[in-house]
């Protein structure tokens, strides 16, 4: 029997990804079978993001690419899921017209009725309620990733701190914690599946609390519970939130061996001026205070940061501070940004973007131009030391050779010997680039 077929593609962040896993599940339960193919699908998601302007025009002209598909194939559904969904609904739906569904983040158990809704009526549906309990605790995922090795699991949803140029909040909702029971059975079915890696997310992992009767999981408890699982599996998490980095979890951290000495702390600048202009709720001197703690509990820590350049009223003064924290930190790696201004955002409807475009880029480029040198740095520091590393690829340039990530998070790349995806295996680092390390097994 030939089952509908579903293509979903995917844009932005993590949790985005680790929804899309959410949404093949529903959908397969509904009777849909996942294609690769465009043109075999039945209904095409696309799920978006809209963190900023040019992530959400990418996907403005990519979608207008279903419409000549939906002109040679009638009864094609095309559904917009995701944070655009979110914040542009009946705008997407006046905008593009041939868009059959609307679907917030928050709406994905609505897709099946949804669909046939729209197939029998032939209107546009949408669905973009916000919820405050929704975490899909009950649905186990469909891994889209297929390399069996690494997987994600949502541990919380939205987000209510409103940085003043952020639209998560707007899109995401508020802040939720999933039931510890059901985040441990989801580890547990995927360490039995043969799963050997599992990055907890959330858009601020380290803020989980989860109320139990009369006391609460916190996130370095329930790092240790999942990490308690096994000692073959690796535990990563992203997004921590500075202001929740506490000494506590970064001593579960520093004790627990299979939870990745690797923290991902988005900084955003390092002027406390501009930090207070973003309400980021934390200043330079706490966030430095945190990385110390940091280096001094996990000496072997990898770094890494989100910054943004050119933020509403920034100075010369405070990109300065920016490069400078940068230099004292000495991160292992950075996603960098242009600021863009983001409607209904407190900074949108509170400071111009009064940063000119050519000093935006300016700056943008010399903090790019330093963290190369950093990470470069960084990696020859790490020229013959051994590493204890996770096969999770075959390298893109010959089959003869494999890459791994280290417990810090770097790629390492080295000839395969016999060794296979999965296996963990000790890398001694020969030499490097600024983005990979080479290396031989040992
Ligand atoms: N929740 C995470 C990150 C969320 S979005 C956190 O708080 O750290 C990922 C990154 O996108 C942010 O860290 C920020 O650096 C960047 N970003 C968010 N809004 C932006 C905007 N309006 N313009 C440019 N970059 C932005
Ligand atoms: Fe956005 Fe701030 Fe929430 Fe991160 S913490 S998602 S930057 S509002
Ligand atoms: Fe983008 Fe939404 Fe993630 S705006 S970064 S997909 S939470």
């Amino acid at each position: 029997m030939s089952s509908k077929k579903l293509y979903i593609e995917t844009y932005g962040c993590q949790m985005n990804f680790s929804d899309s896993e959410v949404v093949a599940s529903i959908l397969s339960s509904d009777g849909y079978s996942l294609t690769a193919d465009i043109k075999e699908a039945d209904v095409i998601f696309v799920n978006t993001c809209s963190i900023r302007d040019n992530a959400e025009r990418r996907v403005r002209n990519r979608i207008q690419e279903f419409k000549s598909l939906k002109s040679r194939k009638p009864g094609l559904k095309v559904g917009i899921l995701g944070c655009m969904a979110e914040r542009l609904s009946d705008t997407l739906l006046k905008e593009e017209t041939f868009v059959d569904i609307v679907a917030g983040p928050d709406a994905y158990r609505d897709l099946p009725s949804l669909i046939e809704e729209s197939i029998t009526d032939g209107r546009q549906m949408a669905n973009t309620v916000l919820s405050l309990e929704e975490t899909y605790a009950d649905i186990n995922p469909v891994r889209l990733d297929k390399n069996g090795i690494s997987a994600f699991i949502s541990i919380m949803r939205g987000c209510d701190n409103y940085c003043a140029y952020c639209v998560v909040p707007f899109t995401r909702g508020h802040e939720r914690s999933r039931e510890p029971k059901s985040i441990l059975n989801e580890a547990k079915d995927l360490l039995d599946k043969g799963y050997k890696e599992i990055t907890l997310l959330g858009q601020n992992v380290n803020s989980y609390s989860f109320k139990e009767g009369d006391h609460s999981v916190n996130f370095a408890l329930l790092l240790q519970k999942v990490a308690g699982l096994s000692p073959e599996l690796r535990i990563r998490f992203s997004t921590s939130h500075p202001k929740d980095i506490s000494d506590e979890l970064i001593e579960t951290i520093a004790s627990t061996n299979n939870i990745c000495n690797s923290i991902h702390l988005p900084v955003q600048s390092g002027s406390t001026t501009t930090l207070s202009r973003m309400k980021r709720s934390y200043t330079r001197e706490w966030y430095l205070n945190r990385i110390n703690k940091i280096k001094s509990l996990i000496p072997d820590c990898g770094l890494s940061t989100d910054i943004i350049a050119g933020y509403c009223g920034e100075t010369d003064e405070e990109h300065q501070e920016t490069l400078s924290l940068m230099k004292e930190v000495g991160y292992d790696y950075a996603f960098m940004f242009k600021y863009s201004e983001r409607p209904d955002t407190l900074a949108a409807r509170k400071y111009p973007d009064d940063v000119p475009e050519d000093i935006k880029g300016r700056r943008l480029q010399e903090i790019i131009q330093l963290q190369q040198e950093s990470s470069h740095k960084n990696n020859r520091n790490d020229i013959g030391k051994t590493f204890r590393v996770l096969v999770d690829n075959v390298s893109k340039r010959s089959d003869k050779q494999m890459s791994g990530r280290t417990d810090q998070n770097k790629v390492i790349v080295f000839d395969r010997k016999d060794c296979t995806l999965g296996d963990y295996i000790n890398v001694k680092c020969t030499s490097c680039t600024a983005a990979t390390l080479l290396g031989e097994i040992v």
